[in-house]
C-alpha cells in the first residue's frame, strides 16, 4: 500500500472543512449525521474545529462486504436516533464512492423535512458515481482507488491507521 494523504494533509482538510462551515452557518445550529462505521474518525476530528453549535447523530448503512467493490443494495443496520424535521443536517462520509449509499440515506433525510441538507465528505472519490450527489464540502477528490486507513476499512482491517493508503492493484492482503 502507498500513503495518499498523511496525518498532516488530512489535519489541513479537516481544518478548512471546519472553517468553510463555520462560515456558512455562523448564527445557526447544525445537526451532523456520521455514517458508520467508516466516518467515526472524520467526524471526530471535524467537531473539534467547529464553533458553530452541534449535535451528533449517527446511521449505519452497508453495502460493502469483504469486496473492493460496492455491491449496489444498501442496509440499514442502525437507525438514526434523533428527529431532523426544521434543523440544519449536514452528512458527514469519510468517502463517496458510487453513492448508492448516500442517494439512498439522502432521499430517506429529505422525506423528513430538515431545515436544509448538506453532504461533507473527507474524499470524494469520482470515478464510478453511479448516483448524482450534491457535495457540498470535500476534503479531497480522487478518480479511482481502493483506499484504507483513517476511518476507512478493507473487510474490517485498516481503520486506525493514522494516514490514508491507496491499496495497489494484485498486491497480496
Ligand atoms: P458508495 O455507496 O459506493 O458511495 O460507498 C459507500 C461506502 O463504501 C463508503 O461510505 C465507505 O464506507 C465504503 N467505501 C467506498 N470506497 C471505499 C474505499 O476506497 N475504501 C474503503 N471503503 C470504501
Ligand atoms: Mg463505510
Amino acid at each position: 500500500m502507498r500513503l495518499v494523504y498523511s496525518p498532516e494533509a488530512i489535519e489541513q482538510a479537516t481544518m478548512n472543512l471546519a472553517k468553510q462551515i463555520n462560515k456558512d452557518y455562523k448564527g445557526q445550529q447544525i445537526h451532523l449525521i456520521g455514517v458508520l462505521k467508516g466516518a467515526f474518525i472524520f467526524l471526530a476530528d471535524l467537531v473539534r474545529h467547529l464553533e458553530v453549535p452541534c449535535s451528533v447523530d449517527f446511521v449505519r448503512l452497508s453495502s460493502y462486504g469483504a469486496s473492493t467493490r460496492s455491491t449496489g443494495r444498501v442496509e440499514e443496520k442502525i437507525p438514526l436516533q434523533d428527529p431532523i424535521g426544521g434543523r440544519h443536517v449536514i452528512v458527514v462520509e469519510e468517502i463517496v464512492d458510487s453513492g448508492t449509499t448516500l442517494a439512498k440515506l439522502l432521499a430517506d433525510l429529505e422525506a423528513r423535512g430538515p431545515a436544509s441538507l448538506r453532504v461533507c465528505t473527507l474524499v470524494d472519490k469520482t470515478g464510478r458515481r453511479e448516483a448524482e450527489i450534491p457535495v457540498h464540502y470535500r476534503g479531497f477528490r480522487l478518480k479511482d482507488g481502493f483506499l484504507i486507513g483513517y476511518g476507512l476499512d478493507l473487510d474490517e482491517r485498516y481503520r486506525n491507521l493514522p494516514g490514508i493508503y491507496v491499496m495497489e492493484e494484485g498486491e497480496a492482503l
